[in-house]
């Protein structure tokens, strides 16, 4: 009795299905995109080692690692050892950060210190660099805080750098590439 009552529950419940499948109207709408893609930490870690990886040995590949979209880098730290006014972004494109790399890379030691807070799409990276671009000079460390933005690029199936907002020891960068800074007087 039971199996046959439910076996009608069945039969009714495919029909009404296969009325719901027929019935004439408008189209549904397309389902709703997919929720963004948000950062894991192998995600945070191959975003991280990308940026070591272009600010530490630029090739030409790497720009695959950037965003090819809405890019940009900013820095004031940037702006003021370049001698340029503060307060917009250095590199407002993916076109004028790939020339930057390409004619002058950065190819600085970059030491990974610390990955700091991470969320949806933006990592926290602390880091470090001691060089030197001047003959005989003494190599100053230059400490560093990145925050980069990810974005899935769902063609390309990988993650890649959307924007770059970094800030450094622009004074000891400045004296590694042969700037030359005095210190004020102090005050009397
Ligand atoms: C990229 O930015 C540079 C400024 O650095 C600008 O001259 C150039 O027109 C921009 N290119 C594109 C494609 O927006």
């Amino acid at each position: 009795m039971r199996f046959f009552s439910l076996l009608a529950l069945a039969i009714g419940a495919s029909a009404a299905a296969t009325g719901a499948v027929e019935r004439r109207g408008p189209p549904p709408p397309p389902p709703p995109p997919g929720p963004k893609k948000c950062l894991k930490k192998p995600d945070v870690d191959f975003l991280v080692a990308a940026y070591k990886s272009i600010l530490t040995n630029w090739t030409p590949d790497k720009a695959n690692l950037i965003a090819d979209n809405g890019f940009f880098d900013y820095s004031d730290s940037i702006n003021t050892v370049a001698g340029l006014p503060t307060g917009f972004p250095i590199f407002p494109n993916k076109t004028a950060f790939v020339g930057y790399e390409s004619t002058t890379p950065d190819n600085i030691p970059l030491v990974v210190v610390e990955v700091g807070p991470y969320n949806c799409e933006q990592i926290t990276v602390i880091w470090s660099a001691t060089f030197t671009k001047v003959p005989g000079g003494t190599p100053s460390p230059v400490r560093g805080i990145t925050v980069l933005e990810g974005v899935f690029d769902e063609h390309k199936h990988q993650w890649e750098i959307q924007s770059i907002k970094v800030e450094f020891n622009s004074i000891n960068y400045y004296k590694n590439t042969g700037g030359v800074c005095t210190r004020p007087a102090p005050p009397s």
